[in-house]
């Protein structure tokens, strides 16, 4: 069976000593790649270190008879990582930026601690080593990132404010460095991936855990991390082996002429067709893809907005 291999490709995993990095890590050196196994060694909530972590995946992979060297660095030490595998390999290719803690909290009993700490290791971590790697990737002309947000970061969710903003965050990101690494040739993807692991053990069930193995994330993110994989700036959700893509969806909307009668009570007469999705929509891919230039010569040519009738219609009052 022919497969897809990263032969003399440099792969960095970050948070690489369990769950889904090390899955990764595993199946991106049974495929001839070097890879830097980062881990910190740290609890779930970011708490102590262990070298342990990291030793333990890069023995399995040399015992495999793969290429692998540990990094115990914390991710907000990017360039140290960077610098493991130029020493080690002498280049990079392939950024998996996958470490991540977690502070589950209500909004009310987070602390400052728990919104820094977790911003630093997901956004800031990524961040950091993304930077560090940018400019080898740019003169190699080559390079794959993928950043790992999660549903909590499409969607948001109780108790996770901190994790939903960074995760929310990582996508921004990538696709802000898609459009900025598309002329090196450097593709930046992000996945929303849901697996068991040390995350998840305790919210779901066993029987829908052992369907959601780590190893059912790997192919995805090894042909997102591909020399031949052209794709960039998507966002990917993936688990216990489907892979769906995700874009933004908008209403058609609608104009409003932008005079006197512009008011709360114009936008409160016509909220219903603003957020009607059954109506035409559109599906923005870029920031040029809305054509204000267009709204705005199209706002000129109306009449006065309706205003809401009757009953707590009328003019809106905040007294
Ligand atoms: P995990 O807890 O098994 O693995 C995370 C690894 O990151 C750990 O080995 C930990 O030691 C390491 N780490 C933590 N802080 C670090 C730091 N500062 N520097 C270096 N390494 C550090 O978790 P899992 O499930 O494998 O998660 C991997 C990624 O996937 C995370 O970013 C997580 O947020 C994301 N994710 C996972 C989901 C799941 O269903 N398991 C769902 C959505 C997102």
């Amino acid at each position: 069976m022919s497969d897809l291999r990263f032969d003399g490709r440099v792969v960095i995993v970050s948070g690489a000593g369990g769950g889904l990095g090390k899955a990764y890590s595993l199946f991106f050196a049974a495929r001839g790649a070097k890879v830097v196994v980062n881990d910190l060694g740290s609890g779930l909530k970011g708490e102590g270190s262990s070298a342990a972590a990291a030793d333990v995946v890069v023995d399995e992979i040399r015992r495999a008879g793969g290429e692998a060297v540990a990094d115990y660095h914390n991710v907000l030490e990017g360039d140290k990582i960077v610098e493991t595998a130029v020493a080690a390999f002498g280049r990079v290719d392939v950024v998996v930026n996958n470490a991540g803690i977690l502070r589950d909290r209500s909004f009310k009993s987070m602390t400052d601690r728990d919104w820094d700490d977790v911003l630093n290791v997901h956004l800031q971590g990524a961040y950091r080593i993304t930077r560090a790697a940018w400019p080898l990737m740019r003169k190699q002309k080559f390079g794959r990132v993928i950043m790992t947000s999660s549903a909590a970061g499409i969607y948001g969710n109780f108790g996770q404010a901190s994790y939903a903003a960074a995760k929310q965050a990582l996508i921004g990101l990538g696709n802000s460095l898609a459009i900025e690494g598309h002329k090196y040739n450097i593709h930046v993807n992000t996945i929303a991936p849901l697996a068991a692991s040390r995350m998840t053990e305790t919210v779901m069930p066993a029987e829908i855990l052992a369907a959601l193995k780590p190893e059912f994330i790997a192919p995805l993110v090894a042909y997102l991390a591909h020399e031949r994989t052209a794709q960039t700036g998507a966002l990917l959700e993936v688990g216990a082996g489907t892979v769906t893509a995700h874009r933004w969806q908008g209403t058609a909307g609608v104009v409003f002429k932008a005079d006197q009668s512009f008011t709360p009570s114009a936008v409160k007469a016509r909220f219903d067709e603003i957020c009607d999705f059954g109506g035409a929509v559109t599906y923005p891919r870029t920031i040029q893809d809305n054509d204000w230039v267009g709204l705005v010569e199209r706002a000129k040519t109306l009449g006065p907005n309706a205003q809401a009738a009757g009953g707590d219609g009328g003019e809106l009052r905040f007294d």
